[in-house]
């Protein structure tokens, strides 16, 4: 079943929202990062811009480092949907980073779709050594091998609540049970589905789970994500929530990586001075970027 899950349209009254928070964050900053570490190509199921476009768009953007992070949604869905040709994938991948050597710096990572399953992790540990990754986002984009995208998924569940608590516990399931990966992606990406979204979201209601799973993803070295997609969803912040990165701020967390997780080319570094402004405000004067699996830490200012 083919997800269009990240071309869900922002209503009006979702712009409007995303007006104001970024004229909240806009009024004192400036952006300062020039790295977007989230994107898709036609490479992905969902992508529908040339990989060659994304780097000649980010060229004109002044980015100074791309990462592609295609799909692998392995054991999600049906037949090869959401699992990139990695082959293919590479190929391109060295031609476009020696093609626009000097000009860009273009790294090649991948989003891995993981879910609490051995065999799924058994996979993964074998997949991601086969391939020479510069850095690997975990994320998770079903529970129970269902996909929230679709309205009929919180059927399972009496309300929002319970199935965003659902969606917190496999991840903290695969925080727990796994480890080979540098940031985890988009921490609150259910709330882009629910029919509430973010209306109700409070840190407190979920804590006895966020606290967990983010000590957790500190304890062992791993970073989160900020990704601007949520945005562009209808949420008032990128995902996660500010007060999620402000506790994983609190509990010790490591400055998180960055990404517009664009599909096309128009959203590529898209409000990364709203992103810059909730760094700021959780205690955090750099993010990270990732190079051969080794973090680096760029200053924002
Ligand atoms: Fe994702």
């Amino acid at each position: 079943m083919l997800s269009a899950r990240d071309h869900y349209p922002a209503s009006s009254h979702q712009h409007d929202i995303s007006y104001l928070i970024h004229a909240y964050f806009s009024s004192t900053i400036c952006n300062m990062i020039y790295s977007d570490c989230h994107l898709h190509s036609t490479f992905s199921t969902d992508g529908s811009s040339d990989m060659e476009d994304e780097i000649l768009h980010a060229i004109d953007l002044h980015l100074e480092t791309i990462c592609f992070t295609e799909h692998n949604d392995y054991g999600a869905y049906k037949e090869k949907l959401f699992v990139v040709d990695a082959a293919a994938y590479h190929d391109k991948y060295l031609s476009m980073r020696d093609k626009y050597a000097g000009r860009i710096e273009i790294l090649f990572g991948i989003e891995a779709g993981f879910q609490p399953t051995d065999h799924i992790y058994e996979y993964f540990d074998s997949y991601l050594k086969e391939w020479p990754f510069d850095f690997i986002i975990a994320s998770s984009h079903v529970v129970d091998n269902k996909d929230p995208y679709y309205p009929v998924f919180f059927e399972d569940y009496p309300d929002d609540d319970a199935a965003y608590r659902a969606y917190f516990n496999e991840e903290y399931q695969n925080v727990l049970r796994y480890d080979d990966y540098d940031t985890y992606g988009h921490l609150d990406y259910i709330l882009r589905y629910g029919k509430t979204k973010d209306e109700g979201f409070s840190y407190d209601r979920f804590a006895d789970i966020l606290d967990p799973l983010l000590s957790e993803l500190v304890s062992r070295g791993k970073c989160i994500e900020i990704n601007s997609a949520g945005l562009r969803r209808g949420l008032k912040y990128p995902n996660p929530h500010i007060d999620i990165v402000k506790r994983y701020r609190e509990l010790g967390g490591l400055p998180p990586t960055i990404g517009s997780d664009a599909h096309e080319i128009h959203d590529m570094a898209r409000d990364f001075d709203i992103i810059e402004g909730m760094l700021k405000e959780a205690g955090f004067s750099s993010y990270s970027l990732f190079r051969g699996r080794r973090r680096h830490e760029i200053p924002l200012a």
